[in-house]
């Protein structure tokens, strides 16, 4: 299974995807890391292996469908089985979205459909529930809308700030989007609709 991972920032996710691929928990090839930032730390940790990275700079560009068009034609040329998004801070327009149909994934730090959009662990803490979590799913033209593939529940404390419970729910999106790539390689996940299937 070839991957592009498409990341604006830290990259603990992406670092998580090439430590389970280096366990050999995870049968995949990371094609290319795509960012937005050229700043990003992803890049830093792809580079570091080895990996090829490329920036496309939204200042590059006119309009996001003319951003878009540009990382659609870079990501068709490489020809991946799953695009995935791991910490991608941009919304990708339909045009770029129908390209790619249930062929890219996004890990997401809530129960989805609670708390989508940004600062999803933030607003956990401010609602005041009791558990939270991470989701992995594909991508759709909504925000975060598009159908659950997995997901993992973490408990929220009654003292955790934003950042403590995204600690602790980072923790469990290391494990999950991984897992979640496993299964997408070994041809295990069907969709019907929203409804996805692990078999
Ligand atoms: C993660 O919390 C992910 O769920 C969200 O953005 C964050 C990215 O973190 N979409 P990192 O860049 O993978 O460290």
């Amino acid at each position: 299974m070839r991957l592009v991972v498409l990341a604006s920032g830290r990259g603990s996710n992406l670092q998580a995807i090439m430590d389970a691929i280096d366990r050999g928990d995870l049968n995949a090839e990371i094609a290319m890391v795509i960012s937005d930032n050229p700043e990003a730390k992803a890049l830093a940790r792809a580079a570091g292996r080895g990996i090829a990275t490329e920036v496309v700079a939204a200042k590059n560009f006119q309009s996001r469908q003319e951003y878009d068009r540009a990382l659609a034609k870079l990501i068709r040329d490489i020809g991946p089985d799953y695009i995935v998004l791991a910490g991608f801070m941009r919304l990708l327009g339909p045009e770029f979205i129908k390209q790619f149909p249930n062929r890219i994934v996004n890990i997401h730090p809530s129960l989805l459909p609670a708390f989508p959009g940004l600062e999803a662990q933030r607003q956990a803490v401010e609602y005041g529930v009791k558990i939270s979590g991470c989701t992995v799913h594909f991508v759709d033209e909504g925000m975060d809308t598009g159908p659950v593939i997995a997901q993992r529940a973490v408990p929220v404390a009654e003292d955790d700030t934003a950042e403590t419970l995204a600690q602790r729910i980072l923790k469990e999106e290391h494990k999950l989007l991984p897992a979640v790539l496993q299964l997408l390689g070994e041809g295990r996940v069907t969709v019907t609709g929203r409804r996805v299937k692990i078999t």
